[in-house]
């Protein structure tokens, strides 16, 4: 089964606020929790230099407006998602205070910002692309990176995802499209002190906020570009 990732977000798109109205009491605190810690993380920055954002995947715009409380009034905002639905319900409630783009992050190019917020998409691409999203979010962050995303410390393997697909062919359970990736890994966090990170829900997500001016060269791959 071939994951078509721009057809899988246009549907689930259509419906993808209401998902947040039936979440369980557990899965509302683990978002309440969420967005404490990223309010949190946002008083680390200092926002007096900060003219543009990238949102990659912004969704209904769940973190656009906490964001958007933080920056100057000029300040340029670009919230970008797949998904046309995604794009006009966050266009419908920021109206002229953002721009707002229909693109495919992994194969349009984007205008470097100052900061780039990347919250709850890369747990949507596969294993074989998260290394060229993550490199492709860290050149066009000027001078911050904030991703948001699940975390655990084993990523799944092949094995799981065809137990997963299976699930749903059988017709057991719905198919959801995500990975848990192994950022320590990707991000090389053991050796660099440019990079923070907030554990929420007890460490099952995080929050990394990393620092474009002090990153130490390219870790990711220079092949790998998009
Ligand atoms: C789980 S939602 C997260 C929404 C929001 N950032 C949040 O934290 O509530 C993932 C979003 O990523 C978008 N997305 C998935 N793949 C994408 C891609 N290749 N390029 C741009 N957006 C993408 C989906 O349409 C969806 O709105």
């Amino acid at each position: 089964m071939v994951f078509d990732q721009a057809a899988y977000w246009k549907n689930r798109s259509k419906h993808y606020p209401e998902e947040f109205e039936r979440h369980t009491p557990e899965l509302r605190r683990f978002f309440c929790e969420q967005e404490f810690r990223f309010r949190q993380m946002l008083d680390r920055i200092d926002f007096s230099e900060v003219e543009s954002v990238l949102e990659i995947g912004c969704g209904f715009g769940r973190m656009t407006g906490m964001m958007l409380k933080k920056l100057e009034t000029a300040a340029r905002y670009q919230a970008v998602d797949i998904s046309p639905e995604q794009i006009k319900a966050t266009k419908e409630k920021y109206g002229n205070r953002i721009q707002t783009r229909t693109a495919d992050f992994r194969t349009e190019p984007f205008e470097p910002s100052d900061i780039v917020l990347v919250s709850e998409v890369f747990l949507h691409f596969p294993p074989g692309q998260i290394q060229i999203v993550l490199h492709k979010a860290q050149r066009l962050a000027k001078k911050y990176l904030i991703h948001i995303d699940p975390l655990l410390p084993v990523p799944e393997s092949s094995r799981a995802l065809a137990g997963r697909v299976k699930n749903y062919i059988t017709g057991q359970t719905p198919l959801r499209w995500d990975w848990q990736h192994d950022y320590p890994r990707l991000y090389d966090y053991a050796k660099v002190d440019h990079l923070t990170v907030f554990p929420v829900g007890q460490g099952k997500s995080m929050i990394f906020l990393i620092k474009a001016r002090e990153r130490v060269g390219n870790r990711m791959p220079e092949a790998q570009r998009v």
